[in-house]
């Protein structure tokens, strides 16, 4: 027994140090909660693999990450300038929800003309705002965008948005879950009206990685058996997803009764049909207008999308 613990030692010492897969991601939403639960019950790469704060930016500022995960938004606007970026697996699609007060007058869009909306600037949240209210021929000048924070949990403090729509600082709010969620039930239901239409408007949470990555071959095998266990863990996510409420809810500070209610607005879809490239396009011209760029030439966006990880599976 004594012996038994200088040696180890020594071996562990000796042993080749394999680099485990670094994962670059949000940790604080429910899009981002598969990665931990395939990593845990399914991943099988030579190392370990490790999630940080962080997300496609990373991708795009150096060589540290190997995949990221985030919003197609944050996706294409890392991949204008830099091209060797790959979506190569969709994690989860959200189609988000704006959520209005009755008792200021709301019973459709349109009459949101005029009104305070709550979102975040700079985020995917602003581009769903913005496609719902263009939609019904309201454009991004004829409502004023109110800054506020998510809530995760009741009760929600000062500044967030339930407070907000809450206290009639604001007339409606449209962001991901489950701050929308917890609006809903701030205001209650009866004097809360929910818009929302996927195909307007929806997250695609999404993994990337860069073709110097998907170019080295054991860094390829690893990313490779990532997605496996990603796609596994989708399974479980769809199909059994009694099982994964309590794990969900305590990796972001959630009640699993809320990871519940707001499950049929997430959906699991690991790979993409040949639609996503409309949406994708037309997301592009609208970032290109807003991010004050050049759009990005639709044979470059095809690029973008990569299938050749989910086809090795
Ligand atoms: C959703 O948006 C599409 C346009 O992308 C539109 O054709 C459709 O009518 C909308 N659905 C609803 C329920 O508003
Ligand atoms: C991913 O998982 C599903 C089960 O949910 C399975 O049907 C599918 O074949 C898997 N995809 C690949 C490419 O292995």
């Amino acid at each position: 027994m004594k012996l038994s613990t200088p040696l180890l030692a020594s071996t562990a010492l000796l042993a080749p140090s394999i680099p485990a897969l670094k994962i670059a991601t949000s940790l604080q939403w429910i899009e981002h909660t598969p990665q931990p639960y395939a990593i845990k019950n399914f991943y099988k790469g030579s190392s370990t693999a490790t999630l940080s704060s962080g997300g496609v930016a990373n991708l795009a500022s150096g060589t540290q990450f190997d995949l990221a995960a985030n919003a197609e938004t944050q996706g294409l606007k890392q991949y204008a300038n830099h091209k060797n970026i790959r979506l190569i697996y969709i994690i989860c699609e959200v189609a988000y929800r704006l959520v209005a007060r009755k008792d200021s007058g709301i019973t459709t869009l349109a009459d949101l003309k005029g009104k305070k909306i709550g979102t975040m600037p700079g985020t995917s949240a602003l581009v769903f705002v913005d496609k719902m209210m263009s939609s019904v021929g309201v454009s991004s000048g004829q409502y004023t965008v109110v800054s506020g924070n998510v809530c995760m949990k009741a009760p929600c403090g000062s500044g967030t948005f339930p407070q907000m729509i809450k206290d009639k600082q604001i007339d409606a709010f449209g962001i991901w879950e489950p701050a929308v969620e917890l609006g809903i039930e701030a205001l209650g239901a009866s004097n809360a009206v929910v818009f929302q239409n996927a195909s307007l408007y929806r997250e695609v949470y999404s993994l990337y990685s860069t073709t110097e990555k998907l170019n080295d071959p054991t860094m390829r095998k690893d990313i490779v058996e990532f997605v496996r266990a990603l796609n596994q863990t989708l399974d479980v996510f769809t199909n059994k997803p009694d099982t994964v409420y309590s794990t969900v809810a305590q990796a972001v500070g959630m009640d699993a009764a809320t990871v519940k209610a707001v499950w049929p607005d997430h959906k699991w879809s690991g790979t993409w049909g040949p639609d996503l490239i409309d949406y994708i396009v037309d997301e592009d011209a609208y970032l290109s207008k807003t991010d004050k760029r050049a759009t990005i030439a639709k044979a470059d966006l095809e690029k973008f999308l990569d299938t050749s990880i989910i086809a090795e599976l």
